[in-house]
Parts: structure tokens; sequence; C-alpha cells
């Protein structure tokens, strides 16, 4: 766990935008939104929870320094409290300044107040000193307020939205639990893999690379236990054992794939990351339908798409070291959803019945639009049709 959240950490500090920018000498906008703890102390002391919204603007990327401004609700017990106002940071510490409203309790009146807040934010994590003194004497106003705040506000570049918003495919076969949900590693700091060292130019985003090889890494390890339980399935099934060996060197190509995800993502986050530990997996004892159904479901389909999302991106980066891993990745998943194929069709000529299932599962696949995702859902569908 401790690995785990210093690898959260390492990532995060060297994806900031401030901390690497492509273009480290441009302006660069951050968006954060997340959640709020705090703990007042003293006469009038509550512990809230609350949401803070900030906008964050680096003039200079490099310079660490930053303009903010900055909006808080909370709950404090059953009355509310909205900020509205400022930031000013460098690096990992900055100071806030705000107009507070804190609304009337049984005690106090509503009062608004001038809420100053030294912090140290790292990563996700906000750690804040609130002192907010009430503006006027009035009676029964609340007294001065000192609190400690704790943010966990995930940071959102919004010069490369774009590029965010290229949402991933998935990149392996996925291992499911008997509820269907798929398992993923954590990620923690350590080697894994290695390749030759990415383009990290201005036209590349640091960031996003490597958010986005650390999740296809996860993707891929959690691969590796899915072939391996397929393979022990297989042969409880008595099926063709080539079919058994071909699972088992699938499962040594999505070994292939995390080393070389886990080795982008470590180049282009600037700290060795690794997958952490896979689960003990059983293999499940499966009929024919069941196995039909997955097979056709996260091999033909989620297979089928991996193999032509990595493709398609392999043309359109421009780093050579990227492409080659993309390529890579995507010969070897065309293969597995081809081992799909084959395991299907096993299972249709040992047990007809299956095509019922089949056709149940095709009915529930969403397969309308232009996505890719839908796209290659609907050639699969059609295969199935024209070769069963
Ligand atoms: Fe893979
Ligand atoms: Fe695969």
């Amino acid at each position: 766990m401790q690995r785990a959240v210093a690898a959260t950490f390492g990532l995060m500090v060297s994806t900031i935008p401030a901390f690497a920018h492509a273009d480290e000498t441009a302006p660069a906008n951050v968006v954060s939104v997340g959640y709020l703890r705090t703990w007042v102390f003293g006469d009038a002391g509550v512990t809230s929870h609350g949401l803070e919204a900030t906008y964050m603007h680096y003039p200079v990327a490099k310079n660490f320094l930053a303009y903010c401004a900055l909006a808080q609700f909370e709950t404090y017990g059953g009355a509310y409290r909205w900020a509205l106002g400022g930031q000013l940071a460098m690096g990992f510490v900055g100071v806030e300044l705000a107009l507070a409203r804190r609304g009337a309790d049984t005690l106090h009146d509503a009062t608004f107040g001038v809420h100053a807040a030294p912090y140290l934010s790292v990563g996700v994590l906000h750690l804040a000193l609130r002192v907010v003194s009430p503006i006027g004497g009035a009676d029964g106003r609340y007294p001065t307020e000192v609190g400690l705040t704790l943010g966990i506000k995930v940071p959102v570049p919004i010069d490369q939205m774009p590029e965010l918003l290229r949402i991933r495919v998935p990149a392996g076969r996925p291992l499911r639990g008997a509820d269907g949900t798929a398992w993923l590693p954590e990620v923690v700091l350590g080697a894994c893999g290695a390749v030759e060292r990415p383009l990290l130019g201005e036209t590349s985003s640091r960031r996003v690379a490597a958010a986005r090889f650390v999740a296809d890494g996860q993707l891929e390890c959690a691969a590796v236990a899915s072939f391996l339980r397929l393979a022990e399935e297989l042969r409880a099934l008595a099926v063709d054992p080539a079919l058994v060996d071909a699972a088992l060197a699938a499962a040594e190509d999505e070994v292939h794939h995390t080393d070389l995800c886990f080795a982008l993502a470590s180049a282009f986050a600037g700290v060795p990351l690794a997958p952490g530990p896979k689960p003990e997996v059983s293999p499940r004892r499966l009929d024919w339908s069941t196995l039909a159904v997955e097979l056709f479901v996260d091999g033909c389909c989620g297979e089928g798409l991996a193999a032509e999302a990595a493709r398609e991106e392999a043309t359109r980066t421009d780093d050579p070291v990227v492409r080659a891993v993309l390529t890579t990745i995507a010969d070897d998943e065309q293969r597995h959803a081809e081992l799909g194929w084959q395991i299907v069709t096993f299972c249709l000529q040992v047990a007809p019945s299956v095509r019922r299932d089949l056709d149940a599962a095709i009915a529930g696949l969403d397969s309308e639009g232009p996505s890719l995702a839908a796209r290659v859902r609907r050639g699969a569908v059609r295969r199935l049709r024209d070769s069963h």
C-alpha cells in the first residue's frame, strides 16, 4: 500500500503541468476539483465536508509560480459555508486569501469573514491551516476561526484537454471476477521492462503519455493472469491442447506488453513504475456457453478492438519508440482475437446450443454509432453470423 501511494505520489508530482509541461516556457492552466474536509478548533468548532474548485494559471510553467481563483462550499454541521478568493502558489507552498461566509447556527448569526490560509500542495493532496477573522464586531458573530483543511483534488491541465478526451480503449483481455468486474493491479515504484528512450520533446505531453501507458500497463498485467487462468480452464474442459498452448503463449505476450507499457510510462513520468502483485487466481468451472460468450466479448470483440486501436494510434504518433511498441501490441492482440475466434468455434462445434447464448450476448452489445468500438463489434457480429 505504501509503495502504491508512493508511486501515485511520484506520478502526480512528476506529471502535473508545472513540473512536466511539454513546453516549459509556455503558460499552463490547470483546473482542480475535489473534496475538502475541515476540522475547526475552539468554541465554534466543527468538522465539515465540502468541495473546492480552483483555476490555476502558471505564466511560465517551469517557474512554478501560479495565480489561482478558488471557490469553496462546505457544510458546517447544520449550517453552510462558502468562500471565494484566490491563491498565490510557488511550487508546493502557497497562500489563500478569500471572502468567506459562514451560515447561522443556534448560537451565532451568519458571519462574513476574511479567510487566510497558508498551504502545502503535493500532487492530489492539499493541506491548509485556515484562519478566518470575522468582519465587524457585532454580538452574535462567530469568533475568529482556526482550522485545518485537507483537500484531495485532481489537477486537470485544460491546455491538454483534447488529448485527455481521447478515451482509451481496452488494451488486453480483462481478468473478470465472479461478478463480472475486472481486476486491475496497483501501481508501485519499481523497475519493469525497458525500452529505448521515447521522444520527450514539445510535441509529446509527458503527463498524458505517462498516465495513458500506466492505464494500458495495468490492463496488460490483468491480461496475463486472465490468459493463465484461461489455459487452466481450457485444460479442464479437455479442449484441443493446441488451444491451451496458444493461451499460454498469449499470456507470455501480455507479460511483454506489460513490460513495454510500464517502461514507457516510467520514461514519460520520470520515475520507475511497475504493477503491484497479481492476485491468486483459481480456474473456474466453466460451461461451453460461458466460455464462448466470454471469449466472444473479451477476445473477439475486446482484443480485436485493442488491436485496431493500437494500430490506428501507431499511425498517428510521431514517436518511433511509441510506434514500435503500439505495432507490436497491435499484432499480438490481433492474434489473441483470432484465438478467441478459434475457441468460440470449438465451443459451437462441441455444443451447438451455445449459439442461443451468443445471440443473447450480441443483443446486449452496444454496437451502434461511428466509434471504433462499435465498428469492431459490428464486424465481429457479422463474422459470427457469416461463419456459423
Ligand atoms: Fe496485450
Ligand atoms: Fe491480448
